[in-house]
């Protein structure tokens, strides 16, 4: 591992239920360092956002969780880490996908889905935990899609395999993906938070073009702007306002 901290205590299980899930236990029990990383080829519940399931054929993704302890983060800045981690995915895939000219296909979906145009190829989940109005420890779980290209719960989904017709190593990707991480993480904490937002902006899925949405059991044609301070979506609506969406209460359809 060519890091400094992401990935240097590494506990790999040869089978879990969810590497999230073991990750926030062990923070129960244990204080853990800074930046272990948690991993499986066999992850039999993964979890999703919003309580979805994350589906994952044996031995053919990647699913990790790594730890992180972001004392510098304050309450209302939480969505920065979202949107670094989302940044480390994206710059992961772009790597690897400059080979074959694909790497500005690479999207961030808001706030933090990966997709190549209309399909997701990687999850995140982050769970926090809180202390005196801090970020304590983070559980920073990643799910991207590699060398599975059947999947059972969506056709929605794509991988590594089914856009470039070949297997990726799974422990290569795990070492690159942490080097991204690091070094977004280093950014966010040396607070190059133009850079972080303007990339951010960059690779943000239909920016600046009108599509369909739901929100307060509406659908409505919007116009992506950008994210504003808080983290929340604006969309520019079709009278001219614009609306400042926070999770959950805007839907793509
Ligand atoms: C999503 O897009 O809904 C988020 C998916 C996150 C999946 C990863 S796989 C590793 C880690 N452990 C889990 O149980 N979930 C995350």
């Amino acid at each position: 591992m060519k890091t400094l901290f992401i990935g240097q205590n590494i506990i790999y299980l040869k089978s879990v239920d969810s590497t999230n899930s073991y990750a926030t236990e062990m923070l129960r029990q244990n204080n853990i360092p800074e930046g272990s990383l948690i991993y499986t080829f066999n992850q039999t519940n993964g979890r999703g956002q919003r309580g979805n399931q994350w589906e994952s054929q044996p031995n053919k993704n990647v699913a990790l969780s790594l730890v992180l302890h972001p004392t510098f983060i304050c309450a209302d800045k939480q969505y920065l880490l979202i949107k670094i981690i989302s940044l480390a995915v994206a710059d992961l895939l772009a790597d690897i996908l400059f080979q074959v000219e694909m790497a500005g296909r690479i999207k961030i979906k808001w706030p933090n889905d990966i997709y190549i145009d209309d399909k997701k190829i990687g999850g995140i989940l982050i769970e926090n935990i809180w202390r005196d109005n801090k970020l304590q420890s983070s559980v920073v779980g990643i799910g991207i899609n590699i060398n599975q290209t059947h999947f059972v719960s969506t056709n929605k989904s794509t991988s590594l395999a089914l856009l470039t017709n070949r297997e990726t190593d799974l422990k290569e990707v795990i070492e690159q993906l942490c080097s991204h991480i690091e070094a977004r993480y280093l950014q966010l904490k040396a607070n190059k938070l133009e850079n972080i937002d303007f990339e951010y902006l960059q690779r943000l899925y239909r920016l600046n073009t009108w599509n369909l949405f739901s929100a307060n059991n509406q659908t409505f044609e919007g116009n992506i702007t950008g994210v504003g301070d808080s983290g929340k979506l604006n969309v520019l609506m079709k009278t001219g306002e614009t609306i400042a969406f926070d999770l959950k209460e805007i839907v793509f359809i």
